[in-house]
């Protein structure tokens, strides 16, 4: 049976251990997936449904050029770091990427995708 579903969605950090199955949950419901990951503590070997675009948050042009090329009907944002010790000792990485990033995306988001889900880092507060 044929149950893809014409509807495109994108997974920041999907290529990390919740992103991961974010993915594959999403593609055996018929979605068509792409991930955007830079890999820093995910794995390649991980993503093996939809399309792969190695690359960073950080990056607003990579970002902007993705919601030109797709219209996301969702977002979903994992691409965050989460040790709580290590976000005590270097909050400044943190701040960084589990908000300063998440900023990056957030404009782009809300405005053509109905769906943003965040998944709330354990230690960016
Ligand atoms: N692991 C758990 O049990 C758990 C439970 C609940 C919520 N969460 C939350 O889910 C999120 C992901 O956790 P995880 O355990 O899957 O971590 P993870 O490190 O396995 O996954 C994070 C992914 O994001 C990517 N990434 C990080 N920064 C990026 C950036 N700037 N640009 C592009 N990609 C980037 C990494 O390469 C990695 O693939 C975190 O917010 C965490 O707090 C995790």
């Amino acid at each position: 049976m044929n149950n893809s579903i014409d509807a495109t969605v994108l997974v920041v950090g999907g290529a990390g251990y919740i992103g991961s199955h974010m993915v594959k949950r999403l593609s055996r419901s018929g979605y068509h997936v792409v991930v955007l990951d830079n890999l820093t503590t995910g794995n390649r070997s991980s993503i093996k449904y939809g399309e792969f675009i190695q690359g960073d948050l950080e990056d607003k042009k990579l970002i902007n050029s993705l919601f030109s090329q797709y219209r996301f009907l969702g977002v979903f944002h994992f691409a965050a770091h989460s040790l709580v010790g290590e976000s005590v000792h270097n909050p400044s990485k943190y701040y960084s990427n589990n908000v300063a990033n998440t900023l990056n995306l957030l404009p782009e988001s809300v405005k053509p995708a109905p769906t943003l889900s965040l998944s709330p880092p354990a230690s960016t507060f």
